[in-house]
């Protein structure tokens, strides 16, 4: 079972950046990239800190503490292919997104 949560407005995250959110007891790193939206886990597995705040380029989000950068299409990391960062559907309806998180 899955919920679905809104989180924002399309039109209010840019192409290009994060934004944090708290959702179903989690953080949640939503990223607008070119192609659409993806959602991540948004501590970072190094040392906690936050993705959403991160620079995005070419679909990598390079984390701001100590620069760990994933692939936020996959969560995977970009050097230690035994690190994947949890990642959870997205949705648009109309100019809203969702993410869906397991119960
Ligand atoms: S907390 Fe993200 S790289 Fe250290």
């Amino acid at each position: 079972m899955s919920q679905r949560i809104h989180l924002s407005g399309a039109s209010e995250i840019p192409v290009g950046t994060g934004r944090e959110f708290v959702a179903g007891g989690r953080i949640i790193a939503l990223f607008h990239l070119e192609e659409g939206f993806r959602a991540l886990d948004g501590i970072c597995p190094h040392s906690g800190g936050p993705l959403a705040q991160g620079t995005v380029r070419s679909n990598v989000v390079t984390c701001p503490w100590h620069g760990w950068q994933f692939d936020v299409t996959t969560g995977r990391h970009c050097l230690n292919a035994h690190l994947c960062q949890t990642s959870f559907p997205v949705t648009v309806d109309g100019t809203e997104v969702f993410v869906e998180l397991p119960e």
